[in-house]
């Protein structure tokens, strides 16, 4: 180690810059804005109770931990297509290092799981649609009223047979109010929800 190395580790700055790193960038990426762990099994429940090879669309992928969990848990013919605009995340990335690190998380199911990160807004993606009715849409991008409802009135129109999403929570009012009204909730764990209409789960 250079003698610059060492009098950095001595006065213990390298100590410092690694906890800075470590809280600033690693804990954000490893658990805030992700499903939990008994949202991950329950999402594996839902996706594996699914019969047809009609696709899945995920909308809001940031580092893919809800999109490897549906990747593993779909049928072997499934298409899985992942929308997000990378716009927002836990660590302050731009969004060029947030897309690169979501690509490179999920190469292994972009390779063999046929999945595929579409990179573009929401709204243009819904606009623009025009493959088979999805089996299931998961919905996990801006929690506001207005886009909630607006994710799952474009479900309902592309005759999605399961719709469910992230966040059905007290401090998420939007995807609560959107949810109700749109038929509430058939099944709920922690705050993953997964709407009435999707009798398929019954
Ligand atoms: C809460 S995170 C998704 C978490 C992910 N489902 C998981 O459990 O790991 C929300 C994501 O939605 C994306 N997003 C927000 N608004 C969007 C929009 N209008 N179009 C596409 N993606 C959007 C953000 O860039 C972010 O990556």
């Amino acid at each position: 180690m250079s003698i610059i190395g060492k009098v950095i580790r001595i006065i213990g700055i390298y100590d410092k810059l690694r906890n800075h790193f470590v809280d600033s960038l690693l804990v954000p990426f490893a658990t805030k804005g992700q499903i939990g762990i008994r949202e991950a099994r329950f999402l594996g429940e839902i996706t594996r109770k699914l019969n047809t090879n009609r696709p899945i669309i995920e909308i809001g992928t940031l580092f893919g931990r809800s999109t490897r969990v549906i990747a593993e848990n779909m049928r072997k013919k499934q298409e899985l297509l992942t929308v997000d605009i990378f716009c927002w995340n836990p660590c302050g990335l731009t969004n060029e290092h947030h897309k690169r690190i979501a690509k490179i998380s999920l190469a292994d199911t972009i390779e063999k799981l046929n999945v595929k990160i579409v990179v573009v807004d929401k709204k243009k993606f819904y606009e623009e649609y025009k493959g088979p009715s999805p089996e299931m849409v998961f919905l996990d991008a801006d929690h506001s009223y207005e886009a909630t409802k607006e994710d799952i009135d474009w479900a309902l129109s592309v005759g999605a047979d399961v719709i469910c999403g992230h966040d059905y929570v007290e401090n998420m009012p939007g995807v609560v109010k959107a949810v109700d009204e749109s038929g509430g909730i058939e099944k709920l764990v922690d705050t993953l929800w997964v709407l009435e209409k999707s009798s398929k789960l019954k």
